[in-house]
C-alpha cells in the first residue's frame, strides 16, 4: 500500500496567487486571432474575445505577462499607441511574421483593468533604448504633467495605470535574441535600465533576466543584480513523445529552484542583502512538438501545440513542484495562454479547452492560503531512457534523478487549518495506486470532494469535435476511518478535505 503523508502542522511558506500566471505574446494566433479578434461573433466592443475571457476567468489568472517573449526585444512601445490607422506595421524579427500594432499599451492595459488582470509588461533590452524603457513607464505610470503621461491622457487614460511588475528583457543570453549579449554585459546594462525605470517609478517591481535556473548565466545575473531587483526569470520547457520522458522532465523545474535557493542564499549572505530575491518562473510548459517560425520562416501558425493527457500530468507536476517550492516563487506564468503552445485554443467561431486546462483550472481554483508538507512512498518507475533534449540549450539530462515516484503531490490548506487541498498526480500508464492518506495530527471531519482529470489512454487528446475526450469528473469520498483512495491510471486528482 502506498502512503501519501500531508503534515498541515509543516507549513512550507504561503501561496502567492500569481503563481496562477499567464503569458500572452504577440506571436502567431496569440493576441492577434486569439485574445483579440474584432472579427470574430464572440468579440467585445473593443476586439476582445469574451469567450477566451470567460476561459481564462474560471482559471483565475491573476497576472498576465505581455508583449513578450522573444517578441519583445524587436518591439517598439510607441508604435503601439494613438490612433490606430496611424500605427506602422512592422516586420517583426523574431517570429519572421508581421506587427500590426492594432494591440498595443493602451488596449492591452485598459483590457486587464475591465477584466481585473494584473499586467506584467517586459521592456525590450534588445533593439530597444534605455530612453525607451524610461518613457514606457512613464507613460503607464507617472501623473499628468509631463510629455509621456500627458500623451497617456490624450490617448484616453487619464489616471496612471500603475503597472508594478517590469521585466529587464527577454532571455538575452540566447542567440535567437534580437541584441542578445553576454552576462557580463547583461548585468551592466540591466543596472542602467533599472536605475532610470525605477528614478521614473521607485514602486515598480523588477525581474532580472534569467535563464533555466541552472547555468552559468544565472549565477552572474543574480550576482550582479540582486541588491536592485525583486525576482529572478527562469524559464524551462519540457516535452517528449516517449511517455516517461515528458513525465519525468519537469523534475528540471524541481532541480532549477532548488539550485536557485541555495544561490540566492549565498548571494543574500556574501553581499549582506538584508532581503532575498524571489523566483519568477515566467515560462513553462510541455513543448516540443510545433516549433514552426522559430528557425525559419513557416506557412503554419507557429507553436500551435495540440496537448495529450499525458501532457496534462506533467503540468500537475511542474504545478506540484510550484507549491513545494512557492516560499521561494513570486510568480509564476503559464506561456501561453491561448493558441500558441496553450490551454485554450480558438477558431473565429469557437473554441475548444485542451487537456493542460484542466489540472490548471482544478489547482488555480483549490490551492490554498498555505503548502504544506507531504511525502509519497510508493511504486516507483526507472527511465531507462536518456531523455533527447533535441536542440533545446535548456533541457539539461535529469536522469540521475531517477527512480521517481509515480504517484507525485503537494497539499495546501486554509489558515485556520479547517481545509487541506491535496493534489496528487498518477504517472502509472496502466494501474490504478491504491494509497493511504497519512494526515498528520488531523481528523477527517467529513465528506471529501474529489475532482479528477480523466482520459481513455495518455496520448487522448481533445479537439473542436471531440472537446470532452479529457474532462474533469467530479464526485465526493468518505474518508473518514478508512482513509484509503484509489488514485486512477493517468490521472490528476484534488481532493478538498474538511479536517
Ligand atoms: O513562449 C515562446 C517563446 O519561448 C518565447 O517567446 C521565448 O521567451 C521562449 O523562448
Amino acid at each position: 500500500m502506498s502512503v501519501i503523508r500531508v503534515d498541515a502542522t509543516r507549513v512550507l511558506g504561503r501561496v502567492d496567487r500569481r503563481l496562477f500566471g499567464g503569458f500572452v505574446e504577440h506571436l502567431g494566433r496569440s493576441i492577434y486571432g486569439g485574445l483579440y479578434e474584432p472579427g470574430s461573433p464572440h468579440a467585445d466592443e473593443h476586439g476582445f474575445r469574451s469567450d477566451v475571457v470567460a476561459a481564462l476567468k474560471d482559471l483565475r489568472v491573476p497576472v498576465l505577462r505581455w508583449p513578450g517573449g522573444n517578441f519583445v526585444s524587436n518591439y517598439h512601445w510607441t508604435d503601439g499607441i494613438g490612433p490606430v490607422e496611424d500605427r506602422p506595421t512592422r516586420m517583426e524579427l523574431a517570429w519572421h511574421l508581421t506587427e500590426s500594432n492594432h494591440v498595443g499599451t493602451d488596449e492591452f492595459l485598459r483590457w486587464c483593468e475591465r477584466e481585473g488582470i494584473e499586467p506584467f509588461l517586459c521592456v525590450n533590452m534588445g533593439s530597444g533604448s534605455l530612453d525607451e524603457a524610461q518613457s514606457w513607464v512613464e507613460y503607464c505610470n507617472a501623473p499628468v504633467g509631463t510629455y509621456w503621461a500627458d500623451l497617456r491622457a490624450a490617448n484616453g487614460h487619464p489616471e496612471p495605470y500603475g503597472v508594478k511588475l517590469w521585466a529587464l528583457g527577454n532571455e538575452m543570453y540566447g542567440s535567437y535574441q534580437v541584441g542578445s549579449l553576454p552576462a557580463e554585459q547583461y548585468v551592466v546594462k540591466a543596472r542602467q535600465f533599472a536605475a532610470v525605470m525605477k528614478r521614473t517609478d521607485p514602486s515598480i517591481q523588477l525581474i532580472a533576466c534569467g535563464k533555466d535556473g541552472l547555468d552559468e548565466w544565472d549565477r552572474i545575473v543574480l550576482e550582479g543584480l540582486a541588491d536592485i531587483v525583486d525576482m529572478h526569470s527562469i524559464h524551462t520547457y519540457t516535452g517528449s513523445p516517449n511517455y516517461w520522458v515528458n513525465q519525468f522532465a519537469p523534475y528540471q523545474a524541481e532541480r532549477a529552484l532548488t539550485r536557485m535557493r541555495a544561490l540566492i542564499d549565498d548571494v543574500a549572505y556574501r553581499k549582506g542583502l538584508d532581503k532575498k530575491v524571489r523566483i519568477s518562473y515566467d515560462e513553462w510548459n510541455v513543448w516540443y512538438r510545433y516549433t514552426e517560425g522559430i528557425f525559419a520562416p513557416s506557412d503554419q501558425p507557429p507553436l500551435e501545440e495540440r496537448y495529450d493527457l499525458g501532457d496534462a500530468l506533467a503540468v500537475s507536476t511542474y504545478l506540484n513542484i510550484f507549491l513545494r517550492h512557492c516560499d521561494l516563487i513570486g510568480m509564476a506564468n503559464l506561456a501561453q495562454m491561448v493558441n500558441v503552445i496553450a490551454p485554450i485554443f480558438t477558431r473565429t467561431d469557437s473554441l475548444f479547452l485542451q487537456t493542460i486546462y484542466h489540472p490548471f483550472r482544478l489547482y488555480s481554483e483549490h490551492t490554498q492560503a498555505l503548502s504544506v508538507d507531504t511525502f509519497v512512498d510508493g511504486p516507483t518507475h526507472v527511465l531507462e531512457e536518456r531523455p533527447e533534449w533535441e536542440h533545446w540549450i535548456w533541457r539539461a539530462p535529469v536522469s540521475d534523478m531517477n527512480p521517481f515516484q509515480l504517484l507525485d503531490a503537494s497539499a495546501t490548506r486554509d489558515e485556520d487549518g479547517t481545509t487541506v487541498t491535496v493534489t496528487v498526480v498518477n504517472r502509472d500508464r496502466e494501474n490504478a495506486v491504491d494509497a493511504r492518506l497519512d494526515l498528520v495530527a488531523a481528523q477527517v471531519t467529513g465528506l471529501a470532494q474529489v475532482s479528477t482529470v480523466v482520459g481513455p489512454e495518455p496520448y487522448a487528446t481533445n479537439d473542436f469535435d471531440h472537446p470532452e475526450t479529457v474532462h474533469v469528473v467530479e464526485d465526493q469520498v468518505d474518508l473518514r476511518g478508512d482513509a484509503t483512495y484509489r488514485f486512477a491510471p493517468h490521472s490528476t486528482t484534488v481532493l478538498r478535505i474538511p479536517l
